[in-house]
């Protein structure tokens, strides 16, 4: 008897000792498995003299009993910090402040092609678009330049070989031919006169230093009505200038020549200097529609008038943003496109 008493202390102190799940299982092969140490004494019952056996038999049932739940008290036990230590292991801090997805911003020429199309807009000016790869007649020729008219040097084009048909094919080289294609479509489509429209997009030319990219972008204006004058073209520049940079300039009308408008202008404005000097910078070119462009769309010039203008989206965005080289728009270099997000 004193034998399983004192295999009954050594197994509890081994369980609570048991560092593991596995080390514990050992334990339980040992004591209680086939041929564990308490089965042994179990099976060793018969052995005994009849008398001895029903005292030691509940001795031995009542160790192993008691071994049994020690087995599973320390099993739970191991699980519990198991699962303690796997949690602390997880834990996440729901009070950290979340990460940023890095938000991005509108594009600065973007930005401008809106504000412009928005003045316009409330003005009652029609949005209109045309292709960027056109052809020689909507860009020259139905703008009065006539086939090698000097004026088309000024434009430095880039063409396209000619095609099968023989048409030529260029990038276009202003927005003003998308004046030609509306009042075409306009007339064709019945809705006829009078007719006012803002055109915005990208333009193409082989010129490229700190003021010139060989694309940019320009809006186009165009107004024809009955009595239309150049006054109205004044007052309109006047408001869009205004609503523009959000403040007032002055402005100066200088003549120019451009094929399509007679009288034609350039307009500048008085730029203040951050020293107080003022500089007079062109800003865009108008002028009241030449009568051979409305008779080359089929309007007459006897009864019609119109006016028109053409500015660069860029040169405006530089003044208005302060930003003082155009290539900068186009390098898509994340420090500067952010300061506009
Ligand atoms: N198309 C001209 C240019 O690109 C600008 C312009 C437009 C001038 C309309 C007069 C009228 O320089």
């Amino acid at each position: 008897m004193s034998g399983i008493e004192s295999l009954s202390e050594q197994a509890l102190a081994d369980i609570d000792a048991a560092p593991s799940a596995e080390a514990l299982e050992s334990l339980r092969v040992a004591l209680l498995g086939k041929s564990g140490s308490i089965t042994a004494q179990l099976k060793s019952l018969g052995a005994l003299p009849a008398d001895q056996r029903k005292t030691a038999g509940e001795a031995i049932n009542r160790v192993r009993d008691a071994v049994g739940a020690a087995l599973s008290a320390r099993r739970a036990a191991l699980e519990d910090a198991e699962l303690d230590a796997r949690l602390a292991g997880e834990s996440i801090d729901v009070t950290l402040p979340g990460r940023d997805p890095g938000r991005g911003g509108i594009h600065p020429v973007s930005r401008t092609l809106q504000r412009m199309a928005d003045i316009f807009g409330r003005l009652g000016y029609d949005l209109a678009d045309g292709p960027e790869i056109e052809d020689d007649w909507h860009n020259f020729e139905a703008l009065n330049f006539p086939p090698h008219h000097p004026a088309r040097a000024m434009h430095d084009t880039f063409y396209f070989p000619p095609d099968g048909r023989g048409i030529a094919r260029l990038l276009r080289t202003h927005t003003s031919g998308v004046q030609v294609r509306y009042m075409r479509d306009a007339l064709a489509g019945g809705n006829g006169l009078p007719l006012r429209m803002i055109a915005l997009g990208k333009v193409y030319r082989s010129d490229s230093d700190q003021t010139h990219s060989p694309m940019f972008h320009q809006c186009e204006g165009l107004l024809v009505d009955e009595h239309s004058t150049f006054a109205d073209l004044k007052g309109t520049l006047a408001e869009f200038v205004r609503a523009f940079f959000e403040r007032d300039f002055e402005m100066r009308f200088r003549p120019s020549y451009f094929p399509f408008v007679e009288p034609g202008a350039e307009v500048d404005i008085a730029w203040q200097r951050p020293d107080g000097s003022t500089r007079w910078l062109e800003v865009l070119g108008c002028g009241m529609v030449h009568p051979n462009v409305l008779r080359a769309v089929g309007i007459d010039p006897e009864r019609y008038t119109g006016f028109a203008f053409g500015m660069g989206v860029e040169r405006l965005a530089m003044l208005r943003y302060g930003v003082d080289d155009l290539r900068a728009f186009f390098d898509n270099d994340l420090r500067f496109l952010k300061q506009f997000a």
